[in-house]
């Protein structure tokens, strides 16, 4: 491994990879020495973060892919063996909140839609069931891999908001402790990230608005917001072998909200 590479010769995808999370570890697994493909269903931002990628000497493609769709994955992972050969690291990190556009909260789950509930379970459940599937498929070729599969703080404790988002959130982390026991003898790893209030696209309606990021920040020992990197970080950590001897664990990275 050359040294501060260390994910030197290794192929990563990354679902979400065109905005927030996932974008700040494309940036990162490819400083460290991995050929990353970005898949995502951002045609426009996903392009950029190659882009950037490239200038910086890094090798990277980017493939359209809607995560809930498994037409697309089949499409997706012959894209990225075509292009790189094979797959060592999978993270998925394509999610969606599941709140209205306004960025309130899903009302609760009296008045809640199904149309709302299955669109947060096909992207964030079944988007990462297939996603470590068709990871699965490749590694087993390779000899193994790394499978990191974004949750959150909200697949761990539950809030009066989003009913479905948290359902979602904890199908990833349950489900991340079966396949690594189903793969754990064939050198396929799968772990699940739980970040806590982290600035992205995402948060950023709320984030960005003194009143509602008032409680947020309240129920964060550490007093502020995470980074993207912060997670992303966690990430490297995950898809390296430092963490060889990892399979089915919780990540937790939230600034101490789950501690209290
Ligand atoms: N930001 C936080 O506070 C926070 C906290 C806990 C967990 N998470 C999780 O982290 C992950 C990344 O979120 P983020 O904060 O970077 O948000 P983000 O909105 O910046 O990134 C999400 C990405 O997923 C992509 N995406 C959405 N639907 C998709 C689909 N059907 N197929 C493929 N891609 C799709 C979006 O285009 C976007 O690029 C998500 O799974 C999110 O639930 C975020």
């Amino acid at each position: 491994m050359a040294v501060g590479k260390r994910l030197d010769n290794k192929v990563a995808m990354i679902t979400g990879g065109a905005s927030g999370i996932g974008a700040e570890s494309a940036r990162l697994f490819a400083e460290h020495g991995a050929a990353v493909a970005i898949a995502d269903i951002n045609d426009n931002l996903g392009p950029k973060v190659v882009g950037e990628i490239e200038s910086a000497g890094g090798s990277a493609m980017y493939v359209h892919l809607d995560a809930a769709s498994e037409d697309e994955w089949r499409e997706a992972m012959a894209a990225v063996g075509e292009r790189f050969g094979r797959l060592d690291i999978m993270l998925n990190a394509a999610g969606v909140s599941g709140r209205l556009p306004d960025g309130s909260a899903a009302p609760r789950v009296g008045d809640a839609n199904l149309e709302n509930w299955n669109h947060v379970m096909a992207v964030n459940a079944t988007g990462v069931f297939l996603g470590t599937k068709y990871a699965v498929m490749e590694m087993l070729k390779a000899g193994g891999g790394s499978i990191i599969n974004i949750s959150s703080i909200y697949g761990i404790v539950g809030s009066e908001h989003n009913a479905a988002y948290h359902a979602s959130k904890g199908a990833v982390r349950t489900f991340s402790k079966s396949a690594a026991a189903q793969y754990a003898a064939e050198g396929i790893r799968v772990n699940s990230v739980h970040p806590g209030f982290v600035d992205s696209p995402m948060t950023q309606v709320i984030h960005d608005n003194p009143e509602r990021a008032a409680p947020r920040l309240a129920q964060t020992p550490m007093g502020h917001f995470g980074q993207p990197i912060d997670i992303a970080n966690g990430c490297l950590f995950l898809a390296s072998d430092e963490s060889r001897w990892m399979t089915g664990a919780e990540l937790v990275i939230d600034g101490g909200m789950t501690a209290v």
